[in-house]
């Protein structure tokens, strides 16, 4: 047994996986093989959950079979309605919110009872709970964002696509072409990344054969932190306070670097280049803006990363992350701030599912071990007489 210490557990191999690759080097991210440049132009967010909860690209058969079963999950019960509605009107953070509604859904599954390995066939009990939480999530975060507004919910309407029905609960009417393409590719960039923290949590919840609202409810918790699935969040705020500083936004960048603050969507854990995800991001930021006429985010995040780039952080392995973008590309779809890490949450549920799905079906229990630094031995005080 190695007594090694890898803090972070960085760069350790824990399980083997079909599911996404991501080359930090080069910057490629490939699900199952296909190249995400490919997916994100070329496929809908619903083939490339079938993807990679299936193994391969669905026919046209499967896809309309699969994304029929999907739509036909995705109203919820309205006491999670209530509870939603109770939640916003509390002034619950949405990403908390959505983990408690999502935790509450398995009260409603029928079966949601079925231990992982009660049919023999683990991934299939994974899949169908995670259809039915995948389906639901749109419909939980857009009905916390209309009670926020005061606003009843929007029923789902089973004809629309994933992303097209959540922009449509989320407003009230149908998304135009642009908006459902944007945000379905939003969907697919963010669906999986190899062993993040998110889904290195909902495979741990998994590997104890916990189902996977179990899963998706921990994934959801490890997401909303900062430096995950936050800094989106954090990256538009960046940008609204330069704005309404009307500070120059190299200025801003300048002192943060001085004051030793993190620039919120640089650097990765794995990529020492641009993530491809960005790359992809700006490129679609680049034409909503050029075709709104507002470029004011291209603006800004431009300036920053070149000068970022001059101050040579990139060749040190800090580069834009996906998040320096997406929160510029939603909020050209009208999307509130604080809506970005759920909405990352709604699309990374799939690889979660994914992930639990294939490591269940090959499990061992994740237990790692802690070097213990506490004292050797401490005498016993009863509390009377400390
Ligand atoms: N701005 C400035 N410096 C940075 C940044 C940044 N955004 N990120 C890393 N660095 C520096 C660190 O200060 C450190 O410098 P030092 O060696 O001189 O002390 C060096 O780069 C290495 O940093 P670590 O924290 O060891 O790198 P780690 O792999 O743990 O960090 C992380 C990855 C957490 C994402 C980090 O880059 C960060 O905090 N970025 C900002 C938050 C962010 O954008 N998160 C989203 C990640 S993508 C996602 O989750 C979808």
């Amino acid at each position: 047994m190695s007594d090694e210490l890898k803090r972070g557990l960085e760069g350790v191999l824990v399980a083997e996986s079909e599911l996404s690759h991501v080359d930090g080097e080069v910057g490629k991210l490939v699900y199952r093989g296909y190249d995400i440049e490919d997916l994100a132009r070329g496929a809908s967010y619903e083939e490339v959950l079938y993807l990679l909860w299936h193994g391969s690209l669905p026919t046209r058969g499967e896809l309309d079979a699969f994304t029929a079963d999907l739509a036909a999950e995705r109203a919820v019960d309205d006491d999670v309605l209530d509870t939603v509605r109770t939640l916003a009107d509390a002034g619950e953070r949405p990403m908390a919110a959505l983990r408690t509604a999502t935790s509450m859904l398995s009260a409603y599954d029928p079966d949601s009872a079925d231990d992982a390995d009660d049919d023999g066939d683990v991934a299939e009990t994974a899949r169908r709970q995670g259809r039915r939480i995948t389906a639901k999530i749109p419909t939980i975060l857009a009905a916390f964002q209309r009670a926020r507004q005061g606003d009843d919910p929007v029923a789902p309407d089973p004809e629309l696509s994933h992303a097209g029905n959540f922009l449509y609960m989320l407003t009230g009417a149908e998304p135009d072409d642009v908006s459902e393409e944007t945000f379905d590719m939003a969907l697919t960039l963010h669906a999986d990344h190899g062993l993040n923290a998110s889904t290195f949590t909902a495979m741990v919840i998994g590997s104890t054969m916990a189902d996977v609202y179990s899963g998706v409810t921990g994934g959801i918790g490890a997401l909303s932190g900062s430096l995950h699935g936050g800094a989106n969040q954090d990256v538009m705020e960046v940008l609204q306070e330069i704005d309404d500083s009307e500070k120059d936004p190299v200025a801003w960048v300048k002192d943060a670097r001085e004051d030793g603050r993190r620039i919120p969507g640089f650097g990765h854990r794995v990529y020492k280049v641009k993530d491809p995800r960005a790359r992809i991001l700006e490129e679609k930021l680049r034409d909503l803006s050029e075709s709104s006429g507002d470029t004011t985010w291209l603006e800004y995040t431009t300036a920053i990363e070149e000068y970022l780039t001059e101050q040579g952080l990139p060749e040190k392995g800090i580069a834009p992350n996906v998040d320096f973008y997406s929160g510029s590309v939603y909020d050209s779809l009208g999307i509130p701030v604080d809506m970005y890490t759920p909405i990352f949450a709604m699309s990374r549920a799939g690889g979660w599912i994914a992930h639990v799905a294939e490591y269940q079906t090959d499990n061992r229990l994740i237990r790692p071990r802690a070097r213990y630094t506490g004292p050797e031995s401490a005498e016993f005080v009863p509390i009377d007489d400390r």
